[in-house]
């Protein structure tokens, strides 16, 4: 059994500096390879609707296609400005509130000016990661194409493969033409993909990609659009979040049959996977690079702001409230004692374990369909 030491890299899971010490190696690199480590699998079964609920979900995919060029009004103006002050503003009080006093901090010269310019860089720096992700996801979904052994699943991964590519398209149109700014793959995100796409076990994608990252994105997808002024920015994400549904629920749904026939020593193993991604996943919200662009030191400013247990956090925990009821549907939360309960405990996330888990929950999120009913009258 790896300690969490070894799974994680440090010795404490919340040690902040050495958090914030992980730095990308190649920062100007304009490809990135890795090495994935996998057989391309024909399968000579062709039967379809062996699996029904995958069948259903390919069915449900190929009718909900949509047009990021023309669904979307991109002529659509809004004030940034605006919505950077809004985010901004509750952060201050907060601070204030909580007494932390940044008069000898590297911010203490900090005005107006400078929050505004940070609240729009924040808006860059997510959007841009919203766009790595989506990117690391078509290349995943790409890879289980090749791998899975199932013809409903290389057929059902298929139109994943197409919408993730319409994901990375309007994300990166939204940065092109609503924002001022790129920024490159966070250092934590960046390691979680590569993690996921070198592992040679099919199912190790799917566990990476389809119920980690994408059951975070789901989730983080879902705050953004509550809480975004702009009515495109709305739009993109309701519709965007409708395939992420259907991707998550491909993810259970595939894993609930595989994990159902592993024991106990290769479960610990995905449970170990699922741990670190969890955690890779919360520490990049730390958006250090955000700092760094500012010309302040994550590692000087970062522990002044926070103030009490980040874990704690409500929207950090509610990030993960997709993951944890997909987690338990699959096995992962209880098996080996329930080795991963104990961390998510620590991460302050178990609470969610009974909310609904993703594969019950994707049709309700189909804005495709509600829309051309509508439309239909
Ligand atoms: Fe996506
Ligand atoms: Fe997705």
């Amino acid at each position: 059994m790896a300690t969490d030491a070894e799974i994680l890299g440090r010795d404490h899971v919340d040690d902040l500096q050495a958090i914030l010490s992980v730095a990308r190696a190649d920062a100007d690199e304009v490809v990135h390879a890795v090495a994935d480590h996998a057989d391309a699998i024909f399968t000579w079964d062709y039967e379809k609707g062996r699996r029904p609920a995958l069948e259903k979900l390919y069915e449900k995919a190929k009718r909900a296609q949509w047009n990021g060029e023309t669904d979307l009004d991109w002529s659509i103006e809004f004030d940034r400005e605006e919505q950077a002050r809004q985010m901004i503003e509750p952060r201050l009080q907060f601070l204030e509130a909580k007494g932390v006093d940044l008069a000898h901090s590297p911010l203490a010269s900090w005005g107006e000016a400078e929050w505004l310019e940070f609240g729009l860089e924040i808006q860059n720096w997510s959007l841009s990661q919203f766009m790595h992700g989506e990117q690391g996801a078509l290349i995943c979904t790409a890879k289980i194409v090749e791998t899975v052994p199932w013809i409903d699943a290389k057929y059902y991964a298929a139109t994943q493969v197409m919408d993730e590519a319409r994901h990375v398209e309007v994300f990166a149109k939204y940065l092109d033409t609503k924002l001022d700014g790129h920024y490159p793959i966070n250092v934590h995100l960046g390691l979680l993909l590569d993690d996921i796409i070198a592992d040679s076990r099919w199912d190790m994608t799917y566990l990476g990609m389809q119920v980690m990252v994408e059951g975070l994105a789901l989730a983080a997808f879902g705050m953004a659009r509550q809480t975004t002024p702009d009515p495109l920015l709305r739009e993109l994400l309701r519709y965007v979040m409708a395939d992420e549904a259907r991707h998550v629920a491909f993810g259970v749904l595939s894993l609930q049959e595989f994990y159902a026939g592993l024991g106990d020593a290769e479960l610990l193993e995905r449970q170990e996977f699922a741990f670190e991604a969890a955690v890779r996943m919360r520490d990049r919200l730390l958006q250090q690079d955000v700092w760094e662009h500012m010309g302040v030191d994550p590692k000087v400013v970062i522990p002044i702001l926070q103030v009490g247990d980040k874990n704690q956090d409500p929207f950090q925990q509610l990030l993960f409230s997709k993951i944890v009821p997909n987690c338990k549907k699959l096995g992962l939360l209880d098996a080996n004692d329930g080795w991963l309960r104990t961390r998510f405990d620590t991460l302050g996330v178990t609470q969610f374990e009974d909310w609904a888990d993703t594969s019950e929950e994707y049709l309700d999120l189909d804005a495709v369909t509600a829309d051309r009913e509508a439309a239909a009258g």
